[in-house]
């Protein structure tokens, strides 16, 4: 069963209070997930693998770490994991990007691929799909699916706020992934979205309402 860690530093539960907030406008709620993908993003990245490099300091040589240049792949699942991307790669700058392009049927709920277009080594890359919302798990199940049928083999999933259904939708069908949130939160409601939550990421990142 892939674990569930909510990266609940204070930081990020205080920004993410801004984000919830309905008050608050596009730009500002732009800046704001931006903000936490970084802060997401150095929590993440706390086992990433080092190596020795030996350096001269103004005193003396001595050997000190480095990354030692695990590849990584992030894959924001559109339109509202773009959101996160910039943020990331501000910590991770040598990551490749890959997209995949859902949508959620208003009706049924049930996710409409549209678009994909990922690295071409997926298979030796360390992958953290992106998406600020998990709530049926429909959307993040499907991209994790896509990814898997094409080689990709490690895989993490990287959101803002989860709903129950959409954690154990994912670990009972990707036991392998791993799942990172900045808060759970209760339930959904009956038009799927996320209670409290935050209200539709997509319209208020690309401002669509
Ligand atoms: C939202 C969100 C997730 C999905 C979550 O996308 O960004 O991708 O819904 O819901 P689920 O867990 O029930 O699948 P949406 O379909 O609104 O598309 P958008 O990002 O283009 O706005
Ligand atoms: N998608 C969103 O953007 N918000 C929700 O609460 C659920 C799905």
């Amino acid at each position: 069963m892939g674990n569930v860690h909510v990266l609940d530093h204070p930081l990020i539960q205080h920004k993410l209070t801004y984000i919830r907030d309905k008050n608050t406008g596009t730009k500002e709620f732009r800046e704001l997930v931006d903000e936490v993908a970084m802060l997401m993003a150095f929590e993440i990245t706390r086992n990433l693998p080092l190596q020795d490099q030996t350096v001269e300091t103004p005193v003396m040589e001595t050997k000190a770490k480095v990354l030692a240049g695990k590849k990584i792949g992030l894959i924001p699942i559109l339109r509202a994991g773009l959101g996160m991307v910039d943020g990331m790669l501000n910590l991770l700058p040598a990551a490749r990007v890959g997209h995949v392009g859902l949508y959620r049927d208003p009706e049924t709920l049930e996710p409409v691929e549209y678009y994909i277009k990922l690295p071409k080594d997926i298979s030796e890359r360390e992958l953290i799909v992106l998406d600020p919302m998990l709530a049926t798990g429909g959307s993040a199940n499907d991209a994790i699916h896509s990814l898997k049928k094409r080689g990709g083999k490690q895989i993490r999933l990287m959101c803002l706020v989860g709903a129950p259904e959409g954690v154990e939708r994912i670990q009972q069908e990707h036991p392998d992934v791993d799942i990172y949130l900045a808060a759970m939160d209760e339930k959904l409601n009956d038009h799927g979205y996320i209670v409290p939550g935050l209200g539709d990421a997509g319209d208020r990142l690309f401002g669509t309402k």
